[in-house]
């Protein structure tokens, strides 16, 4: 386990988590360093509801508290089956979203930042990660790249509400100021991204 990392990419929808994900996994596979990769919400039974109610299928409107429980119950059940599994093997895991996106996320659809107590406390057995990587992009860059991307509008994708997520991403240290989190500029090209993800997370497994 020792070497094996969770390592976690944040940011708004359209900031190029997904894609970054993938391509620091396959760098760590190619320089035989064993890692896997995954998602939040998960494709477990919890994670498959969510994305049916984000796409606005399942509940129609749901409550700030009725997500975050969602969002919780799936990350525990995804860090019991599948995340810790990974890390005992040796593997690392890279992880699209983590327990960031429900403070923040949650918080804001509540309009109450204090809420933010309550949905770490249900996320209080979620391990820490070992390095938290905030893609940064502007809500307006994000919405072009959501729009040239295509696929179904989600309950979170109005612009007023991705802007004020943008504002609140930008506190993600303050917010959680135990948690090591590198902050890149994620409007440039996914060749820069990527070597820049890479000069955060080479040296974490130089010993
Ligand atoms: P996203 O990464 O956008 O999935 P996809 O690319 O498959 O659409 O995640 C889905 C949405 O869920 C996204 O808008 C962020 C939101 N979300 C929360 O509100 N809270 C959470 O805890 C997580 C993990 C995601």
């Amino acid at each position: 386990m020792s070497k094996a990392k969770l390592i976690v990419f944040e940011g708004v929808d359209g900031s190029g988590t997904t894609t970054q994900v993938a391509r620091l996994q396959q760098r760590l596979v190619k320089e035989n360093i064993p890692a896997c990769k995954t998602a939040q919400p998960s494709e477990r039974p919890t994670g498959k509801m969510i994305r049916e109610i984000l796409a606005g299928r399942l509940i129609q409107n749901p409550g700030f508290a009725t997500m975050s429980l969602l969002f919780a119950a799936d990350r525990q059940d995804q860090q019991e089956s599948e995340i810790l599994p990974c890390l005992y093997r040796g593997e690392s895991v890279i992880c699209d979203r983590y327990v960031h996106s429900s403070v923040i996320y949650q918080s804001l659809s509540a309009q109450d930042p204090s809420i933010r107590t309550w949905i770490k406390e249900v996320n209080r057995h979620i391990m820490v990660p070992h390095q938290v990587i905030y893609l940064r992009i502007d809500a307006k860059t994000a919405a072009q790249r959501r729009a040239e991307r295509g696929g179904d509008e989600e309950i979170f994708d109005k612009m007023p509400f991705q802007q004020r997520l943008v504002d609140t991403y930008d506190s993600i240290q303050r917010i959680f100021p135990n948690h090591r989190i590198a902050t890149i500029d994620a409007t440039q090209s996914i060749e820069q991204i990527e070597e820049e993800v890479w000069g955060v997370v080479e040296p974490m497994y130089r010993k």
